[in-house]
């Protein structure tokens, strides 16, 4: 069973569908959050999910990884699952976990990097929207993507209604995806 940290930033329902998934493949070993007063950092302790939490305000972003990095050390991770975890990982932690973080994207990427994939998915009219997994990087949601699930896109949507229809897609892909990425194991080669 890998030991997995899920990464939270705010509400965490993709952590809980992580959580919920949990068994065989993976064993959810850690909750860390950027933010301790992140909602989804609150239901994993009720859970009795072993959780760190701290700001980078006040002590800087180096300070903050390399307390982040010994809280994963301490843990026995072995991957990293960002789940709207809304901070760009420093070139130097990526390099440290590298090919052992993923994370999900609310795009169909390479389409819509960023924020306000919604928006712009409506803006330019597409027919479908989506999510995607993929490996992170030091380019910004530029790593391999491991996994893909679209939605269409309905007329008189709003990014808030296709972000509903795209979150319950991402419930469904993440699980899967991340099983499948730990049974390959292929950090391990390298
Ligand atoms: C999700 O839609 C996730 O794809 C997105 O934030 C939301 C978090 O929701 N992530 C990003 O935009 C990453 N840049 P959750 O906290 O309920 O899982």
């Amino acid at each position: 069973t890998v030991r997995v940290a899920v990464l939270v930033s705010g509400r965490g329902s993709n952590m809980r569908s992580l959580a919920a998934a949990a068994g065989d493949a993976y064993e959810i070993a850690l909750v860390a959050s950027d933010k301790p007063e992140a909602a989804g950092l609150a239901w994993a302790r009720e859970q009795g999910l072993a959780t760190f939490a701290l700001s980078p305000r006040g002590i800087g972003k180096p300070a903050y990884e390399a307390a982040l990095d010994a809280a994963l050390r301490e843990a026995g991770v072995e991957v990293i699952a960002l789940a709207g975890y809304m901070r760009l990982l420093s070139d130097d932690l990526v390099t440290r976990w590298r090919g052992r973080i993923i994370n999900i994207h609310p795009s169909l990427l390479p389409k819509y990097k960023g924020l306000d994939t919604h928006a712009r998915a409506i803006a330019a009219g597409d027919a479908v929207a989506g999510c995607s997994v993929h490996v992170v990087t030091e380019e910004l949601d530029g790593g391999a993507v491991l996994g893909q699930a679209e939605v269409p896109i309905e007329p008189g949507d709003t990014p808030d209604t296709l972000a509903e229809r795209v979150l319950s897609a991402e419930h469904r892909l993440y699980p899967e995806v991340l099983a499948r990425f730990v049974r390959e194991g292929t950090w391990r080669e390298g």
